[in-house]
């Protein structure tokens, strides 16, 4: 009996100091620190191409705070989706309680959203949507409508063209490609081009979300196109529009809303309505980019096992000159 209690208790010591090696492993290996019970997060944003983003990510920063409880970890993907699975992976190899993750593109998340599934680590889509083959694999999205946001910049434009029976010839500056907001943006475009038989576009190519790239691209078209056949210049960012006027100064061409070629912008941000209050920019659609509370809501939510809605689309706005003063732009918090 005594030879039984002395084999009990060497086999409790070998688990005891197999736990205890193992504790210490998970902490050094760990981005949680156990001592300051905070709540840890892994937000893995696409890249920083635009103001849009910058504000994006300052929302979210702002919102997961050390002093309401969180420690927020940021990776940049640098504009790859490659980089975002990895960040990913780190992740979840990191231990942390939640990953929001801002996808680059909708598809190409399955594999990496079921290690993340796997390892009981919820993970909250923001900004853009994925496409997956089980919605299960992620717990909820946060972001915005970017096929409602197409769809009043189409409204815009036919308003404006309702009794025109010319033909309306549009350049379209798409975002990058294959994300949602590109996708959203243009499909409505283009259905509104099928819808409208004088509606055509003229010159279209992806200025990947930035200015230079557009700059650059609006370079090119002006070398290809009559520039006075031009009626629209569809951007689906304020960073492309800045770009597309960019390249329209040096050229010496007119736009605006008292001239022949109306600009369409997405986002919202300071610059670009600054320049819709000059006139310059006909249109911009809100894209709203202060998420973090909304994301902080739903992860207090699920810190509290509290069910939580599978899609939240945040409220956006649309402006046209008249909207704007600028106090209202001074105010703005991107
Ligand atoms: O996904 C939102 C889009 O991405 C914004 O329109 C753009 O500025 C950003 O880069």
């Amino acid at each position: 009996m005594l030879k039984c209690k002395k084999c009990i208790a060497a086999f409790l010591t070998v688990i005891l100091m197999f736990c205890l090696i193992s504790c210490g492993e998970k902490s050094e290996n760990s981005e949680k620190d156990e001592n300051t019970n905070l709540i840890v997060i892994g937000f893995s944003q696409p890249g920083a191409e635009s103001a849009w983003r910058v504000a994006l990510t300052d929302s979210v920063r702002e919102a997961f705070t050390e002093e309401r409880g969180y420690k927020l970890i940021y990776k940049d993907g640098q504009s790859k989706q490659d980089n975002q699975i990895r960040d990913i992976r780190t992740f979840i190899q990191q231990g942390v309680d939640y990953i929001i993750l801002s996808p680059i593109v909708e598809t190409g998340w399955d594999t990496v959203l079921l290690e993340a599934k796997q390892a009981n680590i919820p993970v909250i889509i923001c900004d853009r949507n994925v496409v997956v083959s089980n919605e299960s694999l992620y717990t909820a999205f946060v972001g915005s409508d970017f096929k409602s946001e197409g769809e009043k910049a189409v409204a815009f434009l036919e308003e404006k063209y309702a009794s025109s029976e010319e033909e309306i010839n549009i350049v379209h500056i798409k975002g990058t490609l294959d994300s949602s907001a590109q996708l959203g943006r243009t499909g409505a475009l283009e259905k509104a081009v099928l819808e409208h038989d004088n509606w055509n576009i003229i010159a279209e190519n992806c200025g990947e979300f930035t200015k230079a790239k557009a700059r650059e691209i609006m370079q090119n078209i002006l070398l290809e196109v009559d520039a006075s056949s031009i009626d629209v210049i569809y951007c689906e960012n304020d960073e492309e529009a800045l770009g597309v006027m960019a390249a329209l100064n040096e050229a010496g061409i007119a736009y605006g809303k008292d001239e022949n070629i109306t600009i369409i912008s997405f986002d919202g941000t300071r610059n670009a309505l600054e320049q819709c209050l000059n006139g310059k920019i006909n249109y911009v659609v809100e894209c709203n980019p202060l998420q973090g509370p909304y994301l902080f809501n739903i992860i207090e939510m699920l810190s509290a096992k509290k069910t939580v809605p599978k899609i939240t689309y945040i409220y956006e706005n649309a402006f046209e000159q008249e909207d704007l003063s600028e106090d209202f732009i001074k105010n703005r918090k991107y």
